[in-house]
């Protein structure tokens, strides 16, 4: 009796508590083992899938067609890398995106470089996709993109040699257990790409810690009297901002190890706008937000504006402009224009238009209140208002800022 009464009590409360229902229950156990399922599910559900995820499609397809050469642990050859960067269709017809927009050569630089022993260094002004091309070679040639170390003036030594977990180093005093490898370290043992995002913010002497990595290709741990040696197949891709020049530029001990290549703004606004249109379709359709191609008008319009802004001269050459000091990128351009789509979709009609861009533009271009104030006034009033079909445009800019 009494045992009875005690096993319906607890059963009875559990039924109040958000506890899963068995069915549930099940089910989650059931996917647990499917492997594909989970993923799909994850990368539906995560904010921003990393590359290989992403495009995972593209390279299977890329890589069941692909009879070329592979270097050591690549996934790819160095051909198929540059079809799965730069878009192409495959002899199956399987259509493979373009990622990048630019010089095809620049591209079989880079790849190539990858392939022989010497890392790989992208230069750029801001929003040159360096960080975006960086992410799509490593997806590309490893299938890992994750193995990052994202450069700033406090990334200390262990960030990118290694570090220690101080519970078990205490416990047990150094080991391999009590060992935390850096990214680098990993890529090293694997044999695959290392990511280093803005090398030269980092402070000069952490830089140095790369020197050995990639010239001897090894990680020595004294603590423990071991190191670790580079698999074939390790590479590292560093990127590096034109404008910090001069913060911490590189020793040129280090500067030896890597072949770099600078990345150029689009070339023509043709370039940029469908570079724009394609990156805001990609995040407009992970955001739920309307279709990009139907405010074309609006995207054509915002790369003008900055393409002209930051060359200091209007497209027709005419008439010299005063560039103001923010860097007017391409990247920019795609986060004014996605936030056009947002203040469409959820307070306009879901077509971008004029309004929808213009407090966006004004942004951008005004970062220093005083100066950029004048050059953007003089923009707007001696151009803006004088281009043909411009009038919506002209208006809607005049109603957000002074
Ligand atoms: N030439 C290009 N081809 C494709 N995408 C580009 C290009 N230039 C800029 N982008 C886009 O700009 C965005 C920002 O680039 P990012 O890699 O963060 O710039 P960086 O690291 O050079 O500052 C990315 O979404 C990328 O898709
Ligand atoms: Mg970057």
């Amino acid at each position: 009796m009494v045992q009875g009464g005690d096993q319906i009590g607890p059963a009875e409360l559990e039924g109040d508590l958000p506890m899963p229902a068995p069915e549930e229950a099940t089910t989650a156990a059931h996917a647990g083992t499917d492997d594909e399922n989970v993923h799909a599910t994850r990368a539906a559900e995560v904010l921003r899938p990393h590359a290989e995820e992403a495009f995972a499609e593209e390279l299977a397809a890329l890589a069941a067609r692909d009879d070329r050469p592979r270097p050591p642990r690549w996934r790819l050859s160095p051909w198929a890398v540059v079809t799965y960067l730069l878009g192409g269709t495959l002899t199956d017809g399987t259509v493979i995106t373009p990622k990048y927009v630019g010089p095809r050569r620049l591209v079989e630089v880079a790849v190539s470089t990858l392939a022989t022993d010497r890392a790989l260094l992208l230069l750029g002004v801001p929003g040159t996709a360096k960080t975006w091309l960086s992410e799509h070679l490593a997806a590309a040639v490893s299938g890992d993109s994750t193995l990052l170390v994202q450069g700033t003036a406090g990334t200390p030594e262990e960030a990118i040699r290694y570090g220690w977990n101080y519970a078990q180093l205490l416990a047990r005093g150094p080991s391999r257990e009590a060992l935390v490898p850096s990214p680098v370290m990993r890529a090293m043992a694997g044999g695959t790409t290392a990511r280093v995002e803005e090398l030269t913010r980092v402070p000069a002497d952490v830089q140095d810690s790369l020197i050995t990595i990639l010239s001897e290709k090894t990680l020595p741990i004294p603590e423990l009297g071991e190191e670790v040696q580079a698999v074939r197949g390790f590479n590292l891709i560093a990127t590096a901002n034109d404008r910090d020049r001069g913060v911490n530029e590189l020793s040129s001990a280090l500067r030896r190890r890597f072949n770099t290549v600078v990345l150029p703004l689009p070339e023509s606004a043709e370039a940029e706008v469908e570079i724009v249109t394609r990156r805001v379709d990609q995040i407009g359709r992970a955001l739920d937000l309307p279709p990009a191609p139907e405010g074309i008008d609006e995207i054509r319009r915002v790369v003008t504006v900055f393409r002209e802004l930051r060359e200091g001269i209007t497209a027709d050459g005419r008439t010299k402009l005063k560039s103001p000091g923010g860097t007017l990128s391409t990247a920019e351009a795609i986060s004014v224009v996605t936030g056009g789509l947002s203040l469409a979709a959820h307070f306009g009609d879901g077509v971008l238009r004029p309004d929808d861009v213009a407090a966006g533009v004004l942004g951008a271009v005004v970062r220093d209140p005083a100066a950029d104030r004048v050059a953007w006034r003089e923009y707007l009033e001696t151009v803006v208002r004088e281009r043909e079909g411009w009038a919506d445009f002209y208006r809607a800019c005049r109603e957000v800022g002074p």
